[in-house]
């Protein structure tokens, strides 16, 4: 199983914005998307993938299940439903978006659904997103550890969940960091910008080399093309060890999304 290692996120991206950030995250080299049924946009996502004449098998797709079709007859014809919008037989990738705890469907029934999804070809591979250490553990219980291949989580130089990121090293489960730039919050922080300077980089290519150098996957959003170009050039920035230690220290506890009712009690 791989996951590339940077992708271009969609949250909060809609109509025409969307069909414009992903065509442009397109033709400056990404070539992977991550999307999810509750964002509303796969439809445009597919329309700009439809558009932008890179081949479907240069692509890696991800989508998220929502909560709402976690039962076991929903999650199969919700993720078919979301193939047609994104004008493909198969995403890459399918998550769980969040784990939810007490929405009436046990765990092991939303997971041996997404098993069966990717046994059915519908994704090639399949995932969790936003789980602790406890519910990762019943995921693995559930489909075993081999088949999941990321765990989807907010991570960023302030909020660095070295507990559950080393759990899931140990477990062979691939990061996957999202919100890598806070929501735009560590592009003020002086030590990233310092950083920046000494290499001549943006503080935003800092944060993400940064998760890169930790060996995780990254999928920062924009709505415009010099951020789109920039952040990709972060694969190219290798920072030093005494850079990683600097950014290891500004570990706040920094979490900036945490739905009620949604979110686990996190570790
Ligand atoms: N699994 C989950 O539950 C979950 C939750 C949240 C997000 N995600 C995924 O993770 C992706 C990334 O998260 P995100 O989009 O919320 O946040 P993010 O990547 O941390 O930040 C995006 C924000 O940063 C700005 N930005 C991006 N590059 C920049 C740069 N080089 N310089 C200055 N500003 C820059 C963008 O503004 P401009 O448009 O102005 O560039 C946008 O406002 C999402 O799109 C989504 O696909 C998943």
């Amino acid at each position: 199983m791989s996951i590339p290692s940077f992708g271009v996120g969609t949250f909060r991206l809609q109509g025409q914005v969307v069909i414009d950030s992903v065509r442009t995250a397109l033709e400056v080299g990404y070539r992977a998307i991550d999307t999810a049924q509750i964002y509303g946009n796969e439809a445009d996502v597919g329309q700009a993938i439809g558009e932008s004449g890179v081949a479907r098998d240069q692509l890696f797709v991800t989508t998220k299940i929502w909560t709402a079709n976690y039962a076991a007859d929903k999650l199969i014809p919700s993720l078919k439903d979301s193939l047609a919008k994104l004008r493909t037989d198969h995403v890459d990738l399918t998550l769980i978006h969040w784990p939810a705890p007490g929405n009436g469907v046990p765990l092991t029934e939303y997971m041996q659904a997404l098993a069966e999804a990717r046994a059915q070809g519908l994704t090639g591979q399949i995932g969790i997103s936003n789980f602790n250490i406890a519910l990762t553990r019943e995921a693995i219980a559930a489909v075993g550890k081999e088949a999941i291949a990321t765990n989807q989580i907010e991570l960023s130089p302030y909020l660095q969940s070295r507990q559950l990121t080393a759990f899931l090293k140990e477990q062979g489960i691939h990061v996957t960091s999202y919100m890598t730039l806070a929501y735009g919050k560590v592009l003020k922080d002086p030590v990233i910008a310092d950083i920046a300077r000494r290499h001549g980089a943006t503080p935003a290519q800092v944060a993400l080399a940064w998760a890169l150098g930790e060996g995780y996957s990254v999928i920062p959003s924009s709505t415009k093309r010099e951020n789109l170009a920039g952040n990709l050039l972060a694969r190219d920035l290798h920072l030093t060890d005494e850079d990683m230690a600097r950014i290891a220290a500004l570990e706040r506890n920094g979490r900036e999304v945490s739905p009620d009712g949604l979110a686990p009690a996190w570790d």
